[in-house]
């Protein structure tokens, strides 16, 4: 899907390859005409990289601390002691990574987020929440957000999570993984019967829409449990390090088995796929959870309140049990509320990512008494058209056929990237400095961009004709508009975007005019929620953001590395698909990166991918803009460097399990002195 490029690689994602910083090779020369403009960085983060190392261990330390009003409920004999509740060997979060130190107990985190939950049974495909309720709630195996503080020479994988160490074989082709003794948030331990369930009744059931596709950890691999706490994966072909990030949030993340088991058409005679997968909906509190808060309040359209999960499984290193914020608030309004609250200081976070807003949002919070501070990251945000390359897939008439047939001609897509001014377009949506143009391909923010990989068709109206006049594309009726040589029907492309979003409605407008003027009638179709659509494959061309920085995490956003997936290019009902052969390149250069233990070879796989995508046009680019945090001042541990998007997504990449308040400035708890009660 195209409007949050999240949501898809959430769908189908593969996962994370991780490669080393080893990613400024010069690759294969392209047509010297056909180059990028230069690029002027906006980013003003600063930060120093620390080692892999230095962000968080496992051990045993000799004392524990917990929350006050968790301590009272200890000594009232409503809990277990802290000790108990604990892990043999929490996850210790160092003190050297955290900028403000150790911190207070209370308090509360208020989230502003356009998503809404769907339900609770992320195992079977439904999302918790975006804009951060996913991620509050859901543990995965490994952890990628923060490695964007790690230096380049360890970026050689992801961080433990929930599996807190690996090891291969040999010949690397079995990767075996130790769990942490952790507990759920209902107090029932987490172990190998959680990851087995999640693996073999989840992933591996063709019924179930799992966020990892069956083949998310490679074609044909196996899992096997070894004993309570350890398991091991078994591949048909040796793998590198960056097989292992696939198994990041959100397609390596376990649910309760001893909740969901009940539920399951495998265990439960009376239950279907359907009934399964709304098992838990998201009217029913609390749900059992591994994260840091558990959903212990939703009213819907309204708000979503956290509260503390006493079975959290990581510590400082004094000790002192996470998180320390007791309450989270998510109010549940639009993405673009987000920002104006976090500016006015009634909401403590923003992704601000609508350049729309950005330059009202930098004026009010440069002033010295503003609630936050913006600070811009690279540009990683980018918007793109997709043109629907299935012969078959939503394809309801000849005049469909023959469009289809235009898409999957390179020239035709050239040509339509000819015809757009991409700078103009960038003004229409914000004034200023703020957008450059997309080629399509990785974000230019991206560590793995390579500016000598990409070829450019910038605006030049005039080619941009002569092509379409060369492919048969003439106006034969004088209406303006260019008639298609087979059916004789006038060139009218329709185009699905997301009527919530300015920033969207912004450029289709300008698209609209520009195709126009090259003779391409472009039908705006603005809806909802473009995601059903796109999932389907249900369009011709779809607009939307789309971007992609880390090439394996939101794979099956972008290349065909399953049958699912992308959107602008699914197998039909029948199983048919026409792959191009550079977009199985493309595939084949991914697949490189997940099987090599050389970074090199892995940043030279980027750039093949980055040219074919580029060359042949896979997307027509719009524009790409930076994206900036804002993060409400009286939270602390809340790192200057953080970026919007890299790794994950800033909820992730921001650690929410180790930021605090100082207790003068904590905001009142709404629900003061309560736990999720099961
Ligand atoms: C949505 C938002 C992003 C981010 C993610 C996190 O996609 O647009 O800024 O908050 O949710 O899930």
């Amino acid at each position: 899907m195209t409007v949050r490029s999240e949501k898809n690689s959430l769908t189908k994602s593969l996962g994370v390859a991780l490669l080393s910083g080893t990613l400024s090779l010069t690759a294969g020369s392209v047509l010297a005409q056909e180059k990028m403009p230069p690029e002027q960085s906006m980013s003003s983060l600063e930060y120093e990289l620390i080692g892999r190392d230095d962000l968080w261990t496992y051990k045993a330390l000799p004392e524990y601390h917990e929350a006050p009003y968790l301590a009272d409920m200890v000594a009232e004999g409503k809990l277990p002691p802290v000790a108990e509740r604990l892990p043999s060997e929490p996850l210790v979060m160092l003190t050297g990574a955290m900028v403000d130190g150790i911190g207070e107990y209370g308090g509360v985190f208020r989230h502003v987020i356009g998503g809404r939950p769907e339900g609770w049974n992320h195992l079977a495909g439904q999302h918790q929440g975006w804009g951060g309720i996913n991620m509050a709630m859901q543990e995965c195996l490994v952890r990628t957000g923060p490695l964007w503080q790690v230096k380049a020479e360890d970026q050689s994988g992801p961080l433990p999570n929930l599996a807190k160490s690996w090891e291969w074989n040999e010949d690397n082709t079995q990767l075996t993984m130790h769990l942490v003794d952790a507990k759920w948030s209902d107090g029932d331990p987490f172990d190998s019967e959680d990851v087995r369930f999640w693996w073999e009744d989840n992933v591996q059931d063709p019924n179930v829409a799992s966020w990892m596709p069956p083949e998310g950890m490679g074609e044909g691999t196996t899992m096997d449990v070894i004993d309570a706490y350890t398991i091991r994966f078994n591949f048909t072909e040796p793998q590198g390090p960056g097989r292992v990030n696939s198994l990041t949030y959100d397609t390596g993340c376990p649910g309760p088995s001893h909740i969901l088991m009940q539920y399951h058409p495998k265990y439960n005679p009376d239950a279907t796929y359907e009934s399964y997968r709304t098992a838990l909906p998201a009217d029913e509190l609390p749900p059992v959870i591994l994260g840091a808060w558990v959903p212990v309040v939703h009213r819907p359209d309204e708000i979503v309140i956290m509260r503390r999960n006493p079975y959290y499984w990581k510590v400082d290193e004094n000790g002192n049990q996470l998180p320390y914020l007791n309450e989270m608030h998510f109010k549940l309004t639009t993405w673009s509320d987000r920002t104006t609250q976090a500016v006015a200081g009634t909401g403590d976070f923003s992704n601000m990512e609508n350049p729309g807003n950005y330059v009202e949002a930098l004026r009010q919070s440069q002033s010295p008494d503003s609630p936050t501070k913006a600070e811009f990251g690279p540009r990683v945000l980018s918007w793109e058209l997709q043109l629907n390359l299935s012969e078959t897939l939503g394809v309801e008439d000849e005049v469909d056929a023959e469009l289809r047939t235009f898409f999957r001609n390179k020239d035709f897509r050239i040509a339509l990237s000819h015809a757009l001014d991409r700078d103009a377009i960038g003004q229409s949506v914000a004034r200023g400095p703020f957008t450059y143009p997309h080629p399509g391909g990785f974000s230019v923010g991206s560590p793995f961009y390579d500016y000598d990989s990409t070829v450019y068709y910038g605006f030049d109206q005039e080619k941009a004709n002569t092509m379409l006049d060369a492919l048969g594309l003439t106006d034969t009726d004088g209406n303006g508009i260019r008639n298609m040589p087979g059916t004789g029907a006038d060139m009218e492309i329709d185009l699905t975007y997301d009527n919530g979003e300015a920033t969207d409605k912004k450029q289709v407008d300008a698209v609209v005019q520009m195709l126009g003027e090259v003779g391409i009638s472009i039908l705006p179709r603005p809806v909802d929620d473009p995601g059903p659509l796109a999932d389907a494959g249900n369009f011709n061309m779809m607009e939307g953001r789309n971007h992609w920085v880390i090439p394996t995490y939101g794979t099956c956003d972008h290349i065909p590395v399953s049958a699912t997936c992308p959107n602008w290019h699914l197998t039909d009902e029948a199983g048919n698909r026409n792959l191009f052969d550079w977009e199985q390149e493309m595939v084949d250069a991914f697949n490189l990166m997940q099987q090599t233990w050389d970074p090199v070879e892995a940043a030279n796989a980027a750039k093949t991918i980055q040219k074919n995508w580029t060359e042949n046009v896979y997307t027509v680019g719009l524009v790409q803009a930076p994206a900036a945090l804002l993060i409400n001042k009286r939270i602390k541990n809340a790192h200057p460097g953080t970026p919007v998007f890299m790794f994950n997504w800033a909820e992730d990449n921001i650690v929410r399990e180790r930021l605090w308040t100082a207790s003068e400035d904590q905001i009142d708890e709404l629900l003061p002195g309560t736990i999720p009660e099961y």
